[in-house]
């Protein structure tokens, strides 16, 4: 049993701390806040054992094995290296690291420290997705010819300019927030590399973009198109169009559903959907292992460096990179 403590008392820490409770190898039993008051709110909203009042002392006690890191973009880096200091297993929200280069660092302390580094990319965990890779591998279906994936919430509302969305300073925007779905999904559909990148953005007074149009174009010839917004829902079912047929998938960050040639096959969560990534990380530290093989970090580092390029070609440095 791996007992996890969870690192920020925010919004996402709630469904993790939801979602765990049906995972059998895992069981969350410490929360760390800046702020006490909050801490034991948490610890009392989801029946936890202890709350701690910094993140260090969680990262110094004996009474966890690993974290879930659930804090804005900026500090995931800095702060599992310190966990990692620690021994303590970790398992960061996405993007795992602002951009390729922290996310190296990282690599090195865990491989140092002998300890699981993963980015809870809780989508490739899905039993859809899994159906999905499996078909993609299998060949039956030949190989991509163009894949499109529109993802998009109305975020607006949340934080305001100094919160997480769209402060330059904690890597707001919407590419690192929710482009890296479609982005990191289109890894299931191809082996082929990224040739060229096309990319248009719109952006916030902040200097955040809050939407973001991206073309990929595959050394194979094949292409993707993949827009990210939160500003508006972009909801439409993700269309992929291989050589022997289609694959389309409604909802691909949380799907429970895919369709094959037409042939429907359902996958219905047991809970809200992390429970298969918070099962998977637990099992690969029960076996001893540095990485998980579904969430290696080369597929991480693959959407670093797709992150990095993409950025790059519309125009998005933030305040704290070289
Ligand atoms: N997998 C998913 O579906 C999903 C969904 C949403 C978000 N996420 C990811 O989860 C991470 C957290 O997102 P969230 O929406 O949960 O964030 P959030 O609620 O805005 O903040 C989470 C926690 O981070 C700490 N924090 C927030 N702002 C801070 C600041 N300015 N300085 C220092 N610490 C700060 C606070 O921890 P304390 O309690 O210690 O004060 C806060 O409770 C992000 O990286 C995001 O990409 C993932």
């Amino acid at each position: 049993m791996i007992r996890f403590g969870i690192v920020g008392a925010g919004g996402i820490a709630e469904k993790f701390a939801t979602d765990i409770k049906s995972v059998k190898n895992a069981k969350a039993v410490a929360i760390a806040s800046r702020d006490l008051e909050r801490a034991n709110k948490f610890k009392d909203k989801f029946n936890l054992d202890y709350a701690f009042d910094s993140y260090e002392k969680m990262a110094e006690s004996d009474l966890i094995d690993a974290v879930y890191i659930a804090t804005p973009h900026s500090f995931h880096k800095e702060q599992s290296i310190m966990f990692m200091n620690h021994k303590k297993h970790v398992l960061c929200e996405k993007p795992i690291a602002v951009n390729s280069q922290q996310f190296e660092d990282m690599v090195v302390s865990s491989q140092k420290n002998k300890v699981l580094l993963m980015e809870a990319m809780w989508t490739k965990f899905l039993p859809a997705t899994i159906k999905l890779r499996e078909v993609v591998h299998s060949g039956v279906l030949g190989k991509l010819k163009h894949a499109y994936i529109e993802f998009g919430q109305d975020l607006r509302h949340i934080g305001g300019d100094t919160g997480r969305l769209f402060n330059m300073n904690l890597a707001g925007g919407c590419l690192l927030d929710m482009g890296i779905y479609p982005l990191s999904y289109t890894l299931n559909l191809t082996d082929s590399s990224v040739k060229t990148i096309k990319a248009k953005a719109e952006f916030h007074h902040t200097g955040v973009d809050t939407k973001s149009i991206v073309d990929f174009v595959f050394d194979d010839g094949s292409s993707a198109k993949l827009i990210s917004s939160f500003m508006e829902v972009l909801d439409a079912p993700s269309v992929f169009e291989f050589e022997k047929g289609n694959i389309v998938v409604d909802h691909f960050h949380k799907s429970e559903k895919v369709i094959i040639k037409d042939k429907t096959y359902y996958f219905p969560h047991v809970s809200g959907g992390f429970e298969y990534e918070i099962e998977a990380f637990s099992k690969t530290i029960e076996d001893g292992l540095l990485e998980n093989d579904i969430m290696t970090h080369e597929q991480t580092r693959k959407s670093m460096k797709l992150l990095d390029r993409t950025r790059k070609v519309f125009g998005l440095k933030y305040p704290f990179e070289d």
